[in-house]
């Protein structure tokens, strides 16, 4: 057999069988067979670039770096020409991965604007105290920015941000990236194309997973609510914001109860100390060992600026758990954020949805049921199955990704096409539609203090368009 007839064989043989499982990882299988580059059979008003967008990043810890290393996979796309970062340890590593000269690194995010426009755009990825100034700041010295979620802390500075885009017209997107994975992007074709009917109703549910609760809020930068942001703006600003784009409707009233039940002093176990390394009697049963997470298992090494050599790791995660907040007991922390909680949600065309966020699973991966007046979906980010009612029939969608669903390239990529093209209905993400989800889950938050019904009110002029 040649070659051809080789290939030709493969081909009619992937064809028969792409044909065969219906609907079941059928996007990227039938790009493929037609030569087509995935993106371009994702999106097809994607251009090719005739030169990359130029980025600054303002703030380059964990989030910063995923989204400016797609510049060095994607240099035709994007390219980094300055950076922000008040740590020297990460501005100098980035400064070497980007190769960028001394006079394009910054210590603090303000001495970029001491500067007449430079870049084409500027990513804004600073914890979360740290986005209104820079985002008003960029946006004024005419750049179009990517703001990471939460947008702002408070009501008043998303909607300060919100005016400063419509003031400026600057292209302004939210990195709600679970938009951008093709799971959901899926679930909203579906919708769209009215497959269930009508919306009636959704519950949605976000599994934290137990050892990243207890890393990212028990332990770490979000513990607390106050210095950080509430769990479910910090966490869960993602889930309104993927339920109102499901249901595509307005929220009218939200409802919310939740509390901090298991991270607390009362449940420290006996014999238990401040740090897991002060020979704690409970450490070798406990499911929240620091030595086990970071040390033994070298897991979620991410926040601890870790050298290049290998051979020094074991040395210094011992010493950063006898120095920093990841090697104290998680029941003995000042954390606030509770670790389980429910939302009720009322949309303005009668559709409900239930959402409930928990830590105390062992897996990650949101579930959502969409119950609609003709079929209904379920489903867990790697596969969902549709089922129409009149026929019975059932359709099932499989890919497995990462726990953003492989939404962070994708949101990259079409922030950097409608940057390129000058077109902010190119990003999904826009700050326009964003920030709704950012005041339903402020208003939830309210209700979950103050055991109140909030209704959200939007004037026409933020009410954004059916998507
Ligand atoms: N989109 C998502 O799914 C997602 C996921 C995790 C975190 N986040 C958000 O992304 C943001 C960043 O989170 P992270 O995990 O990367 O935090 P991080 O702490 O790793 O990174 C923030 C960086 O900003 C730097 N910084 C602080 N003050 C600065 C200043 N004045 N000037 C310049 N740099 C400064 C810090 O030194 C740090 O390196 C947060 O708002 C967080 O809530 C979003």
């Amino acid at each position: 057999m040649s070659l051809r007839q080789f290939i030709l064989s493969r081909k009619l043989l992937r064809s028969i069988n792409v044909l065969a499982n219906g609907i079941q990882g059928r996007w990227k299988d039938v790009a493929e067979l037609f030569g087509l580059r995935e993106d371009v059979f994702e999106n097809p008003s994607h251009i090719p670039f005739k030169r990359p967008v130029s980025v600054i990043l303002i703030g380059a810890g964990h989030r910063g770096n995923i989204y400016a290393d797609y510049a060095l996979q994607h240099p035709d796309e994007m390219t980094i020409i300055a950076v922000a970062e008040i740590s020297e340890t990460r501005l100098k590593k980035f400064q070497k991965k980007h190769r960028l000269n001394n006079e394009s690194c910054f210590t603090f995010w303000n001495e970029v604007f001491n500067i007449p426009k430079f870049a084409d755009a500027v990513v804004i990825a600073t914890p979360d105290h740290l986005h209104t100034e820079p985002a008003l700041a960029a946006l004024e010295a005419g750049y179009d920015i990517l703001l990471e979620k939460p947008m702002a802390p408070t009501e008043r500075e998303c909607r300060l941000i919100l005016e400063k885009v419509k003031q400026t017209g600057r292209i302004a997107g939210v990195c709600h990236v679970l938009r951008y994975s093709p799971y959901f992007r899926e679930l909203k074709e579906i919708v769209n194309k009215g497959l269930l009917g009508d919306i009636i109703s959704i519950q949605h549910m976000e599994p934290i997973e137990q050892i990243h609760m207890s890393h990212s809020y028990v332990r770490g930068k979000w513990r607390s609510s106050q210095t950080a942001t509430p769990i479910v703006l910090a966490k869960s600003c993602h889930d309104t914001d993927i339920i109102r784009w499901l249901v595509n409707s307005q929220v009218k009233d939200v409802h919310c109860f939740g509390n901090l039940k298991w991270f607390t002093t009362k449940n420290a176990p006996e014999g238990s100390t401040e740090r897991c390394t002060d020979n704690c009697k409970a450490e070798s049963t406990c499911a929240y060992s620091a030595l086990q997470i970071y040390l033994r298992d070298k897991k979620r090494l991410y926040v601890f600026d870790m050298p290049d050599d290998r051979d020094y790791w074991d040395d210094y995660i011992l010493s950063q758990l006898k120095t920093t907040d990841y090697g104290r007991c998680v029941y003995r922390m000042d954390n606030d954020q509770p670790d389980h909680l429910t939302v009720n949600l009322l949309f303005r065309n009668g559709a409900t949805a239930a959402f409930s966020m928990e830590a105390h699973v062992s897996y990650e991966g949101r579930r959502t049921r969409i119950m609609g007046s003709a079929g209904d979906i379920y489903g867990n980010m790697e596969n969902f199955t549709v089922t129409n009612f009149k026929t019975r029939k059932q359709t099932t969608w499989k890919m497995k990704t990462d726990a953003h669903g492989g939404g962070d390239n994708r949101l990259i990529k079409d922030w950097l096409q409608a940057i390129y093209q000058q077109d902010g209905s190119l990003l999904s993400s826009s700050i326009e539609v964003s920030v709704e989800s950012h005041l339903v889950a402020l208003a939830a938050e309210k209700s979950r203090l103050t055991r109140s019904i909030e209704e959200i009110i939007l004037p026409e002029s933020e009410s954004p368009k059916p998507e």
